[in-house]
Parts: C-alpha cells; sequence; structure tokens
C-alpha cells in the first residue's frame, strides 16, 4: 500500500504538474494568499478574509499531525495554490469521523485537481482508520457538490437559509460517505 503521506507529482488536465504533499510551515504565506483570494470571491467558503498574522497561520500548521488531522496541498514551483484538510472527530462518539474541508485557487480549477485532493485524503483516511467522511457545502456550489457525489458522498441533511451570501439566504448541504464495513 502506498503511503497516504507521500509527496506525489501529478500531472493536470491542461499539462500543468503539481505536487500533492502534506503541508509544511513554509507553505503559510502561499496558504494564507490562498484563504483570502478564495474568501473575497465570498461564494464558495465562510471565511470572507483573514487576517496577515503569518505566526497564527504557522501555529494552526503545526496543528495538523498526520494521524488525526491532516493537510495536503498542491504545491506549484514551491507555491500552494489549493489544499485540503481533514479534521477526525474529538469524542469517542465521534471518532470514526472526519470533516473535510477543500479549497483551490481560481485559475487551478476544473483541471482535475479537486478530485486528485479528495482521492488523497480519502484514502489517507481509510488509511488511519476513519469509518466517515463528511464535509458541507454550499448550496448553490454545483461544481463542488458533482464532485463530492461522483465520489459517492450523498446528502444527509439540509440547513435552510443557513447562509447569508451577497444579501440572499442559501442553504447549507450537509454530505457524508460512509469509508468500510
Ligand atoms: C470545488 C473544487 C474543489 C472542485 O475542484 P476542481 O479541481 O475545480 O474540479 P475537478 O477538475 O477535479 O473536477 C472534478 C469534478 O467536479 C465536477 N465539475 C468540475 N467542473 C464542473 C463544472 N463547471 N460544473 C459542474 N461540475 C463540475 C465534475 O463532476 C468533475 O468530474 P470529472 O473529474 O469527471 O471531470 C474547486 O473548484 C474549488 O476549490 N473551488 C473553489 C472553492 C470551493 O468551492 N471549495 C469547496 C467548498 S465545499
Amino acid at each position: 500500500m502506498a503511503d497516504p503521506m507521500r509527496a506525489e507529482k501529478v500531472t493536470l488536465k491542461d499539462g500543468r504538474k503539481v505536487v500533492v504533499r502534506p503541508a509544511r510551515l513554509r507553505d503559510a504565506e502561499s496558504l494564507l494568499r490562498n484563504v483570502n483570494l478564495i474568501g473575497r470571491e465570498e461564494v464558495y467558503i465562510l471565511i470572507d478574509e483573514v487576517g496577515p498574522n503569518l505566526d497564527e497561520e504557522r501555529q494552526w500548521l503545526g496543528t495538523f499531525d498526520g494521524v488525526r488531522t491532516v493537510l495536503f496541498v498542491a504545491d506549484a514551483d514551491g507555491e500552494s495554490i489549493g489544499s485540503a484538510d481533514c479534521h477526525g472527530g474529538r469524542y469517542a462518539k465521534t471518532r470514526h469521523v472526519g470533516g473535510i474541508g477543500i479549497a483551490i485557487r481560481d485559475g487551478w480549477r476544473e483541471v482535475g485537481l479537486g478530485r486528485i485532493l479528495m482521492e488523497r485524503i480519502l484514502e489517507w483516511m481509510r488509511a488511519r482508520g476513519f469509518k466517515k467522511a463528511e464535509l458541507s457545502v454550499f448550496g448553490s456550489n454545483g461544481r463542488a457538490r458533482r464532485l463530492y457525489e461522483s465520489l459517492g458522498f450523498e446528502s444527509e441533511g439540509i440547513s435552510r437559509r443557513h447562509l447569508l451570501i451577497r444579501g440572499g439566504y442559501e442553504d447549507e448541504v450537509l454530505m457524508g460517505l460512509w469509508l468500510q464495513g
């Protein structure tokens, strides 16, 4: 079985190459850029903008242990242009569940990277013994929802009008995937 924490060079559908690997402390700056670039688009993730606090970002990066939590990045010549993370449940009742988040910078979307990052996260979850993957997605984010559905995720619940996005209320969809046995 391949090491789920490996660094692997992958070729995207447009021919560009990136390395998918666990995050390192030196990714802090480009990960901050990512969250702010994607956050300012307003329509995909909860955060609109985080402060420019590199120390906090490094501290956060230091919390991923590769066992119960992981953050994978897609590294394009030293710049992390996308990432996917998983946080394992902290209580006995939820330890079998891992919550996933994923975000790819504009300009690197729809060329296969989302699928590659999601597959790596699910591979890591299976290797670490998780039984269930969960995530939530904004109702209007058809691209993300179709990616998750194509991986076997099913809608498990809807928080109606849970989000206020650009002046309109929108649903949040909870999705889950049973991983084994
Ligand atoms: C959502 C996101 C992770 C998808 O990753 P991606 O790299 O753009 O998608 P991929 O190229 O890997 O495509 C994967 C699947 O998504 C779906 N998809 C891609 N582009 C699509 C489009 N324009 N319309 C509908 N579905 C689309 C397809 O099912 C596709 O399947 P395929 O592999 O058979 O082509 C990425 O676009 C992203 O990070 N967007 C901004 C932030 C965000 O929305 N994060 C998710 C929050 S829940």
